[in-house]
C-alpha cells in the first residue's frame, strides 16, 4: 500500500468515534484527511453531505493516486459519495478535466445540500470563489454560537455564507445581522436561510467592514486626505449582545486593510465598542504564524486600552477532524466576556 493510502486509512480509522458522534448530531460535513498534520502536506479531503471534495494545494495529485484515494472513501461510505477534485496548486491550470478521473459527475457539481448541527447548507463544488462555501474548522465555533444565542442580538462580521448567523438564528437569537462586502457570498447566505425555512429571518448588510463597524460603534469614519470615499450604507450606532469577528488573513479595500499579522487591533477595537456592556465577543485569527499566546495578550491589551476590559477569556478549539500534532491549530478562537 502506498504511503499516502496508509495515511488516508489511518486518518479514517482515527476518526471513527468522531464521525459516529457527528452523524448522531445530524452533521455530514467534516474533514476526512488533514494532510499537513496527517502525512501529506498540501492535500485535504472533506465530506460535504454526499460530496467528497479532494483539494491539492502544493502540486496536482497523479490520476492513479486520486483514483486510489476515491476508492478508499467509496469503500468506507458504501459507494454513496460524489467525488470532486479541485487542484488549487496552480490556479487550477494543469488538470485535464476531460480525463474521467479528474472530471466530476454532473451530479457532484450540482446544487447539493450538506448538514451541520441539524441545519442545511448549500454545497457547490465549483463556483466563482476558490474556498468551499462552509469552513469546516469553524464548526465548533458555530456550535458554541448556537448554544449561546437565545434571546440575544447577534452581529456576524465577515459573514461569508452566514453559517454563524444561521446558528445564531437556530439558537433563538432575537436579532441576527450578517455583514460582508461580497454580494455573492451574502447571496449564498440567503440561500442557506431559504434552505432552513423554520428559522426566523436574518438581516444581511452588504458593506465594507470598516465604515460599517465604525458607524455601529459610534466612531467617525476616517477619510484619507484628498480622497473621496466610495459609497457605503448608513447604519445607526448599535451595540450587540454577541459579536462574531472572523476576518480573512489579509484584504485591502478603499476603507482600510485587514491584516491579521500586523494589525489585529484596528479590526478588534471597533468590534469591542459595538459589543454591549456585559456582552460577548468571539474573535478568530486563522494565520498559522501568529502565536496563540502572543495574540491573546494583544487582544486583552487592546480591550483594556479601548475601555472594554475582558472579564474572562476562553479558548475554543476546532474538533478532532482538524488534528494538530503540536496543539497549535492555525485557527485560534477566543471567547471574550466583557
Ligand atoms: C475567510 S471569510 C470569513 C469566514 C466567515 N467568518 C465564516 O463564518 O465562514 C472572509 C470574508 O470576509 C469578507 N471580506 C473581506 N474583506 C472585507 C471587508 N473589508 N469588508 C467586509 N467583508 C470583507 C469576504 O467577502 C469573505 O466573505
Amino acid at each position: 500500500m502506498s504511503a499516502l493510502n496508509q495515511a488516508l486509512r489511518a486518518a479514517l480509522a482515527a476518526r471513527q468515534p468522531l464521525l459516529a458522534e457527528l452523524h448522531a448530531q445530524a452533521t455530514d460535513c467534516y474533514r476526512l484527511f488533514h494532510g499537513s498534520q496527517e502525512g501529506a502536506a498540501g492535500l485535504t479531503v472533506d465530506r460535504y453531505g454526499r460530496q467528497l471534495l479532494v483539494q491539492s494545494f502544493h502540486r496536482p495529485l497523479e490520476r492513479e493516486a486520486l483514483q486510489a484515494l476515491i476508492d478508499i472513501y467509496q469503500e468506507s461510505f458504501a459507494g454513496s459519495l460524489l467525488p470532486v477534485y479541485n487542484d488549487r496548486s496552480q490556479g487550477n491550470s494543469r488538470i485535464d478535466r476531460s480525463d474521467p478521473v479528474y472530471a466530476a459527475e454532473p451530479a457532484a457539481l450540482g446544487e447539493l445540500v450538506g448538514h451541520e448541527w441539524g441545519l442545511n447548507y448549500r454545497v457547490r463544488a465549483r463556483h466563482a470563489g476558490q474556498d468551499p462555501l462552509l469552513f469546516l474548522d469553524l464548526r465548533n465555533a458555530r456550535g458554541w454560537i448556537r448554544r449561546h444565542s437565545a434571546g440575544r442580538s447577534v452581529l456576524n462580521l465577515f459573514a461569508y455564507t452566514c453559517g454563524v448567523g444561521l446558528c445564531a438564528a437556530a439558537g433563538g437569537a432575537r436579532r441576527v445581522v450578517n455583514l460582508d462586502f461580497a454580494e455573492g457570498n451574502l447571496a449564498v447566505g440567503r440561500e442557506n436561510a431559504a434552505l432552513n425555512p423554520q428559522l426566523p429571518e436574518m438581516q444581511f448588510v452588504q458593506s465594507d467592514y470598516f465604515p460599517a463597524i465604525r458607524q455601529l460603534a459610534g466612531l467617525p469614519i476616517a477619510q484619507r486626505r484628498g480622497q473621496r470615499l466610495p459609497h457605503y450604507p448608513r447604519l445607526a450606532a448599535e451595540r450587540f449582545d454577541l459579536v462574531f469577528l472572523d476576518p480573512p488573513a489579509w484584504a485591502r479595500s478603499a476603507f482600510g486593510t485587514v491584516d491579521l499579522l500586523r494589525d489585529y487591533q484596528s479590526l478588534l477595537k471597533p468590534a469591542l465598542l459595538a459589543t454591549a456592556e456585559g456582552g460577548t465577543l468571539v474573535c478568530c485569527n486563522n494565520l498559522a504564524k501568529v502565536d496563540a499566546e502572543d495574540w491573546r495578550e494583544q487582544v486583552l491589551r487592546c480591550a483594556s486600552k479601548s475601555g472594554r476590559p475582558v472579564r474572562e477569556a476562553e479558548w475554543l478549539a476546532p474538533a478532532g477532524d482538524f488534528p494538530s500534532r503540536d496543539a497549535r491549530p492555525p485557527l485560534k478562537t477566543l471567547i471574550l466576556h466583557l
